[in-house]
């Protein structure tokens, strides 16, 4: 699915490895503006999700979602919408959506895949996944699952694309809702996902993650690093706070 020519989104005809992206200039966050740009968003992120007393209906690209109060809002942030229309699904393709919340991502793969399981810790998020594959006519393509990262999926399964839009901020959540942005000690949700995932790739395999200049991109390196990760920026977007980038990722031996 490529939905690129809708928004202003730089391409990069050439792929580019993190580092040297991360050299170009004005893109790379000292740590102390990262920690005040980061408890100024965490801050944000709770009033807004706290005050959602009741289901909201918003639009992404031309799709329909329901989000259910305790769950992590795909408008208010800019993420979702991004990686949504950098998925790259191929017709045919077996997917997997980790941390699906509503089920954006999930449920536009599913345009596009055979088949596509959706997994999220929060069980309301997982509730409304299947609302939202319901309303959009996915929900016969669509399997979703509660439980942590790839608890949920068997041992024998294996997908073509795992899709992540993971919670990136420093720091322990404090509660189900907080697991929508806060990612614990030591990036604790993407040093798992980044350990766990190749397990679950078919030959030739992807991940597809999306992750901002707001976060510790140093961090993430080292994860990539440690468990043996080829990767390449395929998008990004600079905003004035920030650069959101997606990340192709495939596991490389060695
Ligand atoms: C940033 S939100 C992204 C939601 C959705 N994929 C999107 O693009 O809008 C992160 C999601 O990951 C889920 N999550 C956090 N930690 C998780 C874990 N250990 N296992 C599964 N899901 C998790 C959260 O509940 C939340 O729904």
């Amino acid at each position: 699915m490529d939905r690129g020519n809708q928004v202003p989104v730089i391409r990069i005809s050439e792929p580019q490895k993190l580092p040297s992206l991360l050299k170009m200039p004005g893109i790379g966050t000292s740590a102390t503006k990262r920690r005040l740009k980061q408890t100024f968003i965490r801050l944000l992120l709770n009033i807004y999700h706290r005050s959602m007393m009741r289901p909201r209906k918003v639009k992404i690209l031309d799709k329909t979602f329901i989000v259910l109060p305790g769950t992590f809002s795909p408008v208010w942030t800019l993420t979702s919408r991004f990686l949504a229309l950098n998925l790259d699904v191929r017709e045919g393709e077996k997917v997997l959506d980790v941390g699906t919340g509503c089920g954006v991502q999930a449920i536009f793969a599913a345009d596009v895949a055979s088949e596509v399981v959706a997994t999220d810790i929060n069980p309301i998020a997982c509730e409304c996944a299947r609302i939202n594959a319901l309303i959009n006519g996915v929900f016969p393509k669509m399997d979703v699952r509660q439980g942590d990262l790839f608890e949920p999926v068997g041992g024998d399964e294996k997908f073509d694309l795992i899709i992540f839009s993971p919670p990136y901020l420093d720091g322990e959540p404090r509660d189900m809702l907080e697991r929508s942005w806060m990612c614990g000690k030591g990036h604790d949700v993407i040093r798992r996902f980044f350990r766990e995932a190749r397990r679950y790739l078919r030959e030739g395999g992807r991940v597809r993650m999306v992750y901002s200049t707001i976060a510790d991109t140093d961090i993430l390196l080292q994860i990539l690093e440690r468990y043996r990760w080829d990767w390449r920026v395929v998008a990004r977007k600079k905003y004035p706070l920030e650069e959101i980038f997606v990340l192709e990722a495939r596991p490389y031996e060695g």
